[in-house]
């Protein structure tokens, strides 16, 4: 890595100063954690795959309209990205009952939901990521209710994109967490979709058997774990080993 300015750090990513101004490199580490920060370990060769899921699906979200800060992938680990000023909002999208909500409802897993569930969590370490109400977004000043129609409307957008693609490779799109940023060009503010997406930050089942192939492999210590992303990267055509010119379209399940 040459030496450039280190702007922040994550759990499992780091920012660094882009090529140009109002862009940033985002840096992915095969680093994971759970439970905020009390388990953490090593997923190898995770940061190359997530780099490159999160390439895939955010230049597809790109093609349907879908604003993003992706710019381009730039080498195994890194991709280029717009600098935008990130909401302190988590926002969950949710398909299937799994996870907290299942703890929080004493929902059996697996539940099919009535509809998609949108739910909001404040961003802070400190306070373990509270779930909170559009009350208290917009009293606390975190988004305007201007912002939350947009993140709201993308994320059910997104949503209805990504079941779609993932049923076609055979997965189901349990559910998944979004994080949005406010992007400047010039006067005009935009709302777009930021962060990754990839087995960290979504719940994908195969189809027929149910089998995890995301982060809560590593979660609930299910062994495996980087198969299931190499799992998710080959069903969606994008193996590394293929090569940054080469890269194939999904592979369709019948
Ligand atoms: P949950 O069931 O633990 O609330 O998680 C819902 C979804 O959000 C799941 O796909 C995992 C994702 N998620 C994150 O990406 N980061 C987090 O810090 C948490 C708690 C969940």
């Amino acid at each position: 890595m040459t030496r450039r300015r280190r702007i922040y750090e994550g759990k499992a990513k780091v920012l660094f100063e882009g090529p140009e101004p109002g862009t940033l490199v985002q840096y992915f580490k095969d680093d994971a954690t759970a439970f905020n920060n009390q388990k953490h370990g090593i997923i190898t060769g995770k940061g190359v795959l997530n780099n490159r899921i999160s390439e895939y699906l955010m230049t597809r979200l790109g093609e349907i309209g879908v604003p993003t800060h992706f710019v381009r992938r730039l080498n195994m680990r890194e991709q280029l990205v717009r600098e935008v000023e990130i909401i302190p909002i988590e926002v969950v999208v949710r398909n299937i009952a799994a996870g907290s909500l299942t703890r929080r409802f004493a929902i059996p897993e697996g539940t099919p939901l009535p509809r998609s569930i949108v739910e909001y969590y404040y961003k802070s370490d400190d306070l373990n990521d509270p779930m909170v109400a559009e009350e208290h977004i917009t009293a606390f000043g975190w988004a305007s209710p201007q912002d939350l129609d947009d993140m709201m409307s993308l994320a059910l957008r997104v949503n209805d994109y990504l079941t779609g693609l993932f049923l076609g490779i055979g997965l189901k799109l349990v559910d998944f967490k979004l994080e949005f940023g406010r992007l400047w060009e010039n006067d005009e503010m935009r709302i777009v979709v930021a962060d990754e997406i990839s087995p960290d930050n979504c719940r994908l089942w195969d189809v027929k058997t149910n089998e995890k192939l995301d982060k809560d492999r590593f979660r609930q210590d299910l062994g495996r774990v980087a198969e299931a992303y190499q799992e998710v990267a080959r069903r969606l055509g994008i193996l590394p080993e293929v090569g940054p010119t080469d890269v194939r379209g999904p592979v369709a399940i019948t």
